[in-house]
């Protein structure tokens, strides 16, 4: 799991786990180790079909408690057919076939599954896997149009080569987007109607046709900022300097290569968000008139002019409505406590986040950070070395709290 998706602030949930008869029935297996992985509860269904592909045994040998098979299955409690109801917080149906999503649209209950979802008094996550031709059947269609309005979280089956050897449309959502989709279905929408910018990455200052100026920052800090925003309920968009590293749809993804266009990317947002959160490593100078041409060797030392980027946080920060909320990061290499105060004033922001770079385990790269924050009103404290996931999340309680 790429460290900037891996939360673990799930401990008391419960997550329920419907697994239909498809080829891709096994992968249901790690995507429920991913969600354990975030301290959640896992119980599951599988149906009749389901355990032609993948037994209950599999599923309990990991951990996964109650089990659920058979509907009439003497194992079972006698009122498992209304499990998990109020007792789970989500419930995901992966993969989900033709067969379960049109029980699911007419309300059929004539197994353990079925039954469950029907008895499930919120929102299910269905993430289907099928041949394109059922997915593309008049009736799937309608099905799935019924699932959407009713306000499922309906997550789109993706293109590609299927097991039988044909092309299309149905297969298994990637694994990581029905992940984000039951955290999201079980996390406290506390960012709720709240517009935030992010700038994440780092920038790439051309030197000529194929050379630039950069940093090693992977963005691993911004996006786990962005995630958490958007698994908190948060309209996010998130601008990318050249970064390796995928966002769910939820997310607005801007991306961006030089300091100038991150600038401009951030100037068109900002007068409409209410937080702007500033992580990118941007780079300070760029290479003044970048040739087009590749420079040669062999023609003695190579002189090249640099000149001053935007200071894109400084800059917007002087934009700075009453209502809006700033918060800046700043990489440091000494003296973190001094600098991060003048920041804090320099730059007009509500909270900065500073990290000591040469530190062990903080900074570009790692999954994990240990920082200093302190907020306008003078509140600091320094923290261990974390997830960056969890500093992530207690960035935002912090802004929450203030
Ligand atoms: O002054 P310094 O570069 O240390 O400030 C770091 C903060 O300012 C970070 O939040 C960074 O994203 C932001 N920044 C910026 N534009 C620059 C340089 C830094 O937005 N050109």
């Amino acid at each position: 799991m790429q460290p900037y998706l891996a939360f673990n602030h799930y401990l008391g949930k419960r997550v329920h786990l419907g697994v239909c008869g498809s080829i891709s029935a096994f992968k249901a297996l790690e995507l429920l180790r991913m969600l354990q992985g975030t301290g959640a509860h896992l119980s599951a269904t599988l149906t009749p079909s389901a355990m032609r592909f993948v037994t209950p045994l599999s599923f309990e040998a990991l951990g996964a408690a109650p089990v659920y098979g058979e509907m009439f299955d003497t194992r079972d409690a006698l009122y498992g057919h209304l499990d998990p109801g109020q007792d789970a917080d989500g419930f995901v149906i992966a993969p989900a076939t033709a067969n379960t999503i049109a029980k699911l649209a007419c309300g059929l209950a004539d197994d353990m599954l079925s039954c469950q979802t029907l008895a499930f008094p919120h929102p299910l996550v269905i993430a289907p896997a099928m041949n394109p031709r059922l997915w593309n059947a008049a009736a799937t269609r309608e099905n799935w149009a019924k699932l959407n309005e009713r306000g499922h979280v309906c997550i789109e089956p993706e293109c590609g080569a299927m097991a039988c050897g044909e092309e299309g449309r149905g297969r298994l959502p990637q694994l990581e987007r029905i992940y984000l989709q039951a955290l999201r279905a079980v996390t406290r929408q506390d960012m709720a109607g709240r517009k935030v910018l992010i700038t994440l990455g780092p920038t790439r200052e051309p030197f000529d046709c194929v050379r630039f100026w950069s940093n090693p920052s992977t963005g691993t800090m911004g996006a786990a900022l962005a995630v958490a925003a958007w698994l908190r309920g948060a309209d996010v968009t998130a601008i990318c300097g050249p970064v390796d590293l995928w966002l769910p749809e939820g997310i607005t993804r801007v991306d961006v290569s030089t300091a100038r266009e991150m600038f401009e990317a951030a100037s068109d947002v900002f007068s409409e968000v209410d937080v702007a959160c500033f992580s990118a490593a941007v780079a300070d100078y760029r290479p003044a008139n970048p040739s087009a041409e590749k420079f040669k060797k062999g023609q003695g030392e190579l002189q090249v002019q640099f000149e001053a980027n935007p200071d894109i946080l400084k800059t917007l920060g002087t934009r700075k409505s009453q209502q809006q909320f700033l918060i800046g990061f700043a990489a440091e290499s000494g003296q973190l406590d001094a600098n991060c105060r003048a920041k804090l004033t320099a730059k007009k922001l509500d909270l900065i986040v500073g990290n000591d770079v040469t530190a062990q385990g903080c900074g570009f790269g790692h999954s994990t950070n240990g920082v200093t924050v302190l907020d306008a009103k003078g509140r600091m404290e320094i923290w261990p070395v974390l997830a960056k996931t969890e500093v992530a999340w207690r960035v935002w309680d912090w802004m929450l709290g203030l």
